[in-house]
């Protein structure tokens, strides 16, 4: 998890500060080191606590509290100042700001405009605690051309991998709402799942949220599908991003398996992604459909440019068209190649254990961890081809001349 803040806060009402104390009791990434129900003796609270946010309820007595926002913004006390107040009257919060308040927040406080105002206060505090942390969890989609691609076993593994950094928090989001098998790859057999956490949006919080969450023994956490099938119709868009914000707060990685559905969920998440692989196999089918889905996101502005095409299982006898031919019919480079390696996969999921531990050394785990780590790190040259192929050949001179 991500380093917490520290926040002192006055508010001379009880009823509002308990309020702010319930919603800090389930933000992780936040921790109340003292609260103040007096504006005159908070000054002296600020500068001993010396906290990293101090946030202002004005309601009781705006006129006051603004000229506190001043006093702190003014001190030695190097902190954001976030003020928060029932009213919208804009000549308060254009008051607010000119004294230095760095943050403005109506009350009731939303939960994600809350995580909002403080992803930016990390940010202004100089970057955040931990490289990268300050912007929020990356999240990388993991998206197949067919059935049994792989997917979920680079999923799986990809997060185990990031998990052995200890500044890593890596979460797998299972999106195939009715298939899914990501808990039997980590051999979890989860409680809840991204049901609850669909079925309550009106009040979750990170307690409702971690709740649904499994941790495996190697640190990955896991979001598992709906445990019953009969409640595995879809999440409504708006309300899967609003998940994927919260966990993105929280967690260093969000790796999402998706659905072979290319549908709307899968789409949702594939938008807020900062990478989005493909995977594939070399194998007619899987070649047409990598075709046919690079055509449909094409359509998605916010999709497309994010799109990277990952071969994995290179060397399977059944699928051996060649590299160069399959690259000709795509049209387009390619990411990463992953090498065909069944016991030392197999073992691994038949163990529910990851194949870092599983088998460190092989072929196939330094290849994948290779891969996480260009992805961390995108300006280092891929491993997939190094020039990108722009010749585009058709999907029936495959099998010819390999
Ligand atoms: N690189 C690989 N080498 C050998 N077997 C693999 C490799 N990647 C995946 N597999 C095997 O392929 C099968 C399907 O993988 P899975 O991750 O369940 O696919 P998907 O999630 O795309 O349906 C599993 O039996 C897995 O062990
Ligand atoms: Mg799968």
């Amino acid at each position: 998890m991500k380093s917490v803040l520290r926040l002192v806060t006055v508010d001379p009402d009880e009823r509002s500060r308990n309020a702010l104390k319930s919603m800090l009791l389930g933000v992780e990434t936040v921790w109340l080191e003292a609260e103040c129900s007096r504006y005159e003796s908070f000054m002296d609270i600020a500068k001993q606590t010396m906290p990293d946010i101090v946030l202002i309820n004005l309601d009781s007595n705006p006129s006051r509290a603004l000229q506190m926002v001043g006093e702190v913004a003014r001190s030695q006390i190097s902190c954001a100042v976030l003020v928060v107040s029932s009213s919208q009257e804009g000549s308060l919060i254009l008051q607010a700001m000119r004294n230095g308040a760095r943050e403005f927040l109506n009350l009731p406080i939303q939960l994600e405009d809350f995580v909002s105002a403080l992803d930016r206060i990390r940010v202004s505090l100089g970057g955040g605690t931990s490289e990268g942390s300050s912007r929020g969890g990356q999240i990388i989609t993991i998206a197949g051309v067919a059935g049994g691609v792989g997917c979920t076993a680079l999923a799986v593994n990809a997060a185990a991998i990031l998990a052995q950094e200890a500044r890593n928090s890596p979460v797998v989001i299972d999106l195939d709402m009715t298939l899914g098998d990501a808990d039997v790859w980590l051999d979890i057999i989860p409680e809840h799942s991204i049901r609850d956490l669909a079925d309550n949006m009106s009040r979750l919080d990170y307690g409702l949220l971690k709740r649904s969450l499994t941790r495996h023994e190697s640190g990955v956490y896991l979001l598992p599908r709906p445990l019953e099938m009969e409640h595995a119709d879809a999440i409504r868009p708006d309300d899967l991003r609003r998940i994927l914000a919260l966990l993105k707060a929280t967690f260093s990685h969000l790796i999402v398996d998706t659905s072979k559905v290319f549908g709307r969920m899968d789409l949702a998440v594939m938008e807020v992604s900062d990478r989005i692989l493909l995977i594939t196999q070399l194998d007619l089918s899987c070649l047409r459909n990598v075709i046919r889905i690079m055509q449909f996101l094409e359509h998605f502005p916010a999709i497309r440019g994010k799109v990277e095409i990952v071969v994995n299982r290179v060397g399977l006898e059944d699928c051996d068209i060649s590299l160069n031919k399959a690259l000709e019919a795509i049209g387009r480079s390619v990411f990463w190649q992953i090498p065909n390696d069944y016991p030392v996969m197999a073992g691994a999921r038949n163990n529910g254990v990851p194949l870092c531990q599983f088998a460190p050394r092989s072929k196939l785990t330094r290849s994948l961890t290779e891969m996480v780590l260009q992805l961390s790190s995108p300006d280092q040259p891929n491993k997939g081809t190094e020039e990108p192929v722009r010749k585009r050949g058709g999907l029936f001179g495959l099998f010819a001349g390999r």
